[in-house]
Parts: structure tokens; C-alpha cells; sequence
């Protein structure tokens, strides 16, 4: 049975900073507010009809097709992991191919949706069918535009000073050694949270859920229209529900258990302890989660890499990012144990352990 390895690896992020002192001037916070809860001092936003999530994933992805080595037609399967795609449907994987050029292959393009642990739910995906030996060369994305969905008045502060814009993406290939392989994966769930980091608004749930599971503060006027204006109508936007929920407190009570729990579960299924461990990649959701997870687990700052300071939190991007960016720094080497981790919305959470195999 074959391994997969990640043989090539590249990241993008928009040219357009925008600070936290840029934020002040639209809502109500501050610089040291941001700062202290999050440790975000900067963001990245795209250039607005310029660039989409697809543009993003573009760009990371043929740099990490030269990094592979490879040619972009010897790709045989797409897997994109993102919350923000260009389009409702069809999905950004197949957007993803046209911008590459190759849709005359005709492969398959599979979107994922798991929130901030998409990409680690795409790796795990990719890594099963190179395992089957369906597929030999993958290439797996993960892309966020948020910038163009916020609430960028005070009402939506929690939310929008969190999040930014970016991609990252891999080439995985079938090997037959393991020294250089993804050595285990987990991926789990709990839908009972799932209204606690959603947006819920526009959407085929007609308000179902929120009467079943009492859910205040969400209902919308749906009128009594006989065909249509249950997925979107013009009451949604009157009432300020087409923006990202999130209650903080509750994802961050969650996401500090369950990182170590799945951190832990997954080493052990590829048979290594916490001292094997050489580079942690979490989900960049927090600086505080991340610190949390390291002291809770006993590893050292140089063991843990962040770097939501520079770019917010980029859901399914932040790992694909965070791993391109450790690697150009040095900081990921050769036969390195490396740790990808990822809790958000869904409640989704999940783990990837590899020994890294690239210069
Ligand atoms: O990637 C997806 C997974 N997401 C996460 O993991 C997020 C996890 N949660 C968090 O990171 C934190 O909960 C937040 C950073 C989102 C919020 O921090 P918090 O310490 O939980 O703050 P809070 O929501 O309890 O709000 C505390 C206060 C409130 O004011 P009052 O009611 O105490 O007067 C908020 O209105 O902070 C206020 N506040 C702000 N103030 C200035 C909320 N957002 C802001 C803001 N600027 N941007």
C-alpha cells in the first residue's frame, strides 16, 4: 500500500494590509484590545473584483506545483478546502481548474466544508486516496476570502477584527517510503455546536432549526411567500443576519480541549509520544488557543509555530500558510515529525501527523 508525501508546498496572501489602528477607524475597538485577546496585529484583504478565493488558490498552487516539481497536467484529482467560495455552486474546485488550465483533463474537483478544520479534513481526504491507490498526485488548497463578508461595524466587531484573507497549497504523492509520509490522521465533528460559529443566513433551513433548538436572537420575517424567499429574502439583510455568528467564549472553552485531546490521539496512532514531536502547525484562530494548547502539552515557544500576528485568522488557509511559511524560514527540516492541528466551526477538530520530507 503506498504513502502519501507532500512534495511541493506554496503560499499567497493578498499585497493589501490593513492594521488594527485601519480597523478603529470604521467601529468601535482598539489596537490593544485586538492585540491582547488575539494576538492579530495585521490582516491581509484582497483587492475587491481583482481577486477571489480562486484567484488565491491560484497562486499558491503553482507555487506549489514548481516546489513539486511536476507538471500541472500530471495532477489527477483537486481537493479544495474552503467557507468562502466564489460561488454558492458549483463549488471552487472546478474554478480552481479552469484558472490552471487544466480542465481538458477532466479530473475531479472535490470542495470541502470544514470550516477551520478544512484542510486538515482535505489532507486526510487525499491521503485516503492515495492510500487506495486511486489517485498518485493531489493537489490540496485551502483559500479564504473574508474580507467581503464581514460586519465592519461595531455590531460585528467580535468577528471581523479576527479574520483575513489568504491560500496555501500542497502537492501530495503515492511513495513507498514512510520516512517521509503522513503517518496518521483524525478527523471528528459534534453538530450539537453548530449554530455557535455559523452563518446561517442565506440558506435552505427556512428558520427549522432555530424554533427546534430555540435559538435566539437568529429568526428572520419570512412573510408567507408560496413559492421562493425561504433560502434569501430581502428581511435577511433588514435584519443584519447575511454575517458570521460566533460566540467566542464557547469555540474557545472547546478548541483548548479538544487540540490537545486530537494532538494526542493522532501521535499515538502513529506510535509517538509528545517528545517526538518536532513542529506543531495549529489552526491560527488565536494566539492565546495556541499558547493554551503549548502549556497545557509541555512544548517549548520554538515548537509551536503562529503566525496570526500577520495575518488573522485565514480558516482552512492558516495551516497550508503557516506550514509554507515554516519551511521557507528553516524552521521545518527534513525527517522533521510535524503536527498539523485544527478546531472550528461545526464543531470540526482534527490532526494530521507527517515526517516532513522536503529540502
Ligand atoms: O477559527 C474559528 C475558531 N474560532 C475561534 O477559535 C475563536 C475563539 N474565541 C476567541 O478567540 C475569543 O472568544 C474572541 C477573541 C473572539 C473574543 O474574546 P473574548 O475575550 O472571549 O471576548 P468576549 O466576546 O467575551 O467580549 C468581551 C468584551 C465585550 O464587551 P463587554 O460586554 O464586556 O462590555 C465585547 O463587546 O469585549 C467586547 N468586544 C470588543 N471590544 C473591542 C468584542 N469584540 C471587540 C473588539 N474590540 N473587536
Amino acid at each position: 500500500m503506498p504513502y502519501s508525501t507532500i512534495t511541493g508546498i506554496g503560499h499567497y496572501v493578498p499585497k493589501n494590509v490593513v492594521t488594527n489602528h485601519d480597523l478603529t477607524k470604521v467601529m468601535e475597538t482598539s489596537d490593544e484590545w485586538i492585540r491582547e485577546r488575539t494576538g492579530i496585529e495585521e490582516r491581509r484583504y484582497i483587492t475587491k473584483g481583482k481577486e477571489t478565493t480562486t484567484t488565491l488558490a491560484y497562486e499558491a498552487s503553482i507555487k506549489a506545483i514548481a516546489d513539486a516539481g511536476i507538471d500541472k497536467e500530471d495532477i489527477d484529482f483537486i481537493v479544495f478546502a474552503t467557507l468562502s467560495p466564489d460561488y454558492y455552486f458549483p463549488g471552487a474546485g472546478v474554478l480552481l481548474q479552469r484558472e490552471l488550465g487544466i480542465a481538458k483533463t477532466e479530473i475531479a474537483a472535490l470542495d470541502i466544508r470544514a470550516q477551520c478544520s478544512g484542510f486538515v479534513y482535505a489532507l486526510t481526504t487525499a491521503d485516503q486516496f492515495i492510500k487506495s491507490g486511486t489517485y498518485k498526485k493531489i493537489l490540496v488548497v485551502g483559500a479564504e476570502v473574508h474580507s467581503v463578508g464581514l460586519d465592519f461595524t461595531t455590531r460585528g466587531r467580535n468577528v471581523s477584527v479576527i479574520f483575513g484573507d489568504g491560500a496555501g497549497a500542497v502537492i501530495l504523492e503515492a511513495t513507498e517510503d514512510k520516512g517521509v509520509a503522513i503517518q496518521a490522521t483524525s478527523m471528528h465533528s459534534d453538530g450539537t455546536y453548530a449554530e455557535k460559529l455559523s452563518y446561517m443566513y442565506p440558506g435552505a433551513h427556512g428558520g427549522y432549526f432555530i424554533e427546534k433548538y430555540a435559538i435566539e436572537g437568529f429568526d428572520v420575517d419570512y412573510g408567507d411567500p408560496e413559492f421562493g424567499g425561504y433560502f434569501f429574502n430581502q428581511n435577511m439583510i433588514d435584519q443584519n443576519r447575511v454575517y458570521p455568528h460566533m460566540e467566542g467564549q464557547a469555540v474557545f472553552k472547546m478548541a483548548v480541549r479538544k487540540f490537545p485531546e486530537v494532538i494526542m490521539e493522532t501521535l499515538t496512532k502513529a506510535g509517538m509520544e509528545v517528545s517526538d514531536l518536532d513542529m506543531l502547525i495549529p489552526h491560527q484562530a488565536n494566539l492565546r488557543i495556541n499558547q493554551f494548547v503549548a502549556k497545557t502539552m509541555r512544548l517549548n515557544e520554538d515548537q509551536v509555530y503562529n503566525n496570526i500576528m500577520r495575518y488573522g485568522n485565514t480558516t482552512a488557509a492558516s495551516i497550508p500558510i503557516a506550514l509554507s511559511e515554516a519551511r521557507d524560514e528553516g524552521k521545518v527540516k527534513k525527517g522533521d515529525n510535524v503536527v498539523l492541528a485544527a478546531f472550528g466551526a461545526g464543531f470540526t477538530w482534527g490532526a494530521v501527523v507527517l515526517k516532513w520530507g522536503r529540502d
